[in-house]
């Protein structure tokens, strides 16, 4: 794979797939480690006189514009951290689009409106999504792929325009592979691996492939009640996917059958209405054994036994991966599990990872120093596909 140091960049249009896909309410962005992440890559262009040209998308629109998703917040916080004025092209292949990289001079930048408002980028057409790529291509002579985020997505900006334009992988994307091979090839035991977040059904192929890698896998999140139930325990009205019922349960078998340790909740902070996340209103929690939630009661973080045994269970590890929150961290009264999983991570020895999406976003707004841990990857479900062992097609087009 070639980096950016492989390239004559200076004079020419460089094209920036970054993933610069962050949390916003309204147009507050409430989490800016991914374009903070963004910066070092496009910044090595731009002292190099490259015209850079970054794209990425934002949110699921439904390929056509919605101002709900422009990237125009973005392009703002963009300038304030790269200390320079950044054009922002209110379309991404139009005369808007074109116009704006036209008046780039060498050493300047623009930001294209979101990627997602054309159906052709998501597109499961080869021929749509190669159109859309023909139009991107049309704006650059060079690409650099950098979005980690998006390389486990076969999307027309992430693996058909490199086919397209002489194209080398980001300083970002060069970071996180070097980080993950270590989780990967040589991995130094004890392996802890946490998982959390709402649905067991996103992580079953990550868990399947641990089952063979890992020595312990730590169980929080939404998706432990879906354990708890596997186990024969009574969930009451915590979140719960009943079909994922048997596949948990041959996890578990398979586990025991391999000597990999499952360690699930013990208790659980529970309420009897799931919390309002804008308002922050006290939540009522009480804490109760994880395996005899009432019916009128539902989990929402895990309890403080949880906290103290998860935490005994990471202390000697030599290798921690984390990915997804153990509970409802966006409130005060559902956060102390995932605080707990954060700090056992800043006290542990261990080589850490924690896995982008909410758990990274989670570490950051509980006012964690981002810097104390090992690694802190931009690519939440980039990163478990290529824990999977998956062929990601956005790293499979920078190989050639
Ligand atoms: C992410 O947030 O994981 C990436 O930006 C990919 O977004 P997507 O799941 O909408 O493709």
């Amino acid at each position: 794979m070639k980096t950016i140091d492989d390239l004559q960049v200076a004079g020419q249009r460089v094209f920036v797939r970054a993933d610069l896909n962050v949390p916003l309410d309204g147009e507050t962005i409430t989490d800016d480690g991914r374009i903070r992440a963004a910066v070092p890559t496009i910044t090595k262009l731009l002292e190099r006189g490259a015209k850079v040209i970054v794209a990425s998308h934002l949110g699921r629109p439904k390929g056509a514009p919605d101002p709900r998703f422009s990237l125009a917040p973005v392009a703002r916080r963009l300038g304030e951290l790269l200390g320079r004025q950044v054009a922002f092209a209110t379309d991404t292949v139009e005369e808007n689009a074109r116009a704006t990289v036209a008046a780039l001079g060498d050493g300047e930048v623009a930001l294209l409106e979101n990627l997602r408002f054309n159906a052709g980028e998501t597109s499961k057409d080869d021929a749509e999504r190669g159109a859309f790529a023909d139009r991107l291509a049309a704006l650059a002579d060079l690409y650099v792929g950098d979005g980690f985020g998006a390389v486990h997505r076969k999307h027309a900006s992430v693996y058909d325009l490199p086919a397209r334009l002489p194209h080398a992988a980001g300083d970002l994307i060069a970071a996180e592979l070097s980080v993950l091979k270590k989780l990967t090839e040589d991995v130094k035991r004890p392996y802890a691996v946490v998982l959390g977040g709402a649905k067991v059904s996103d992580k079953l192929g990550v868990i399947d492939h641990l089952l063979e890698k890992a020595d312990r896998i730590l169980i929080g999140g939404g998706m432990a009640y879906t354990f708890l139930k596997a186990q024969g325990h009574e969930v009451g009205g915590s979140l719960l996917q009943e079909d994922q019922v048997p596949a948990v349960q041959d996890y578990l078998r398979r586990a025991k059958a391999r000597g990999v340790e499952f360690v699930l909740p013990v208790d659980v902070v529970a309420a009897s209405e799931f919390p309002d996340l804008k308002t922050k209103a006290p939540g009522n929690p009480r804490t109760i054994p994880a395996d005899a939630i009432p019916a009128d009661l539902q989990g929402l973080d895990v309890g403080p036994e949880t906290r103290k045994l998860y935490a005994s269970k990471l202390a000697d590890a030599a290798t921690v991966f984390w990915n997804g929150p153990m509970g409802v961290f966006e409130h005060p009264d559902f956060a102390e599990g995932t605080r707990a999983v954060a700090q056992a991570l800043l006290d542990s020895p261990a080589f850490t990872v924690v896995g982008g999406g909410d758990s990274a976003a989670a570490v950051r707004i509980l006012g964690f120093d981002e810097n104390a841990f090992g690694h802190i990857s931009t690519g939440g479900g980039a990163s478990l596909e290529y824990l999977e062992g998956k062929t990601l097609p956005g790293l499979a087009a920078l190989e050639d």
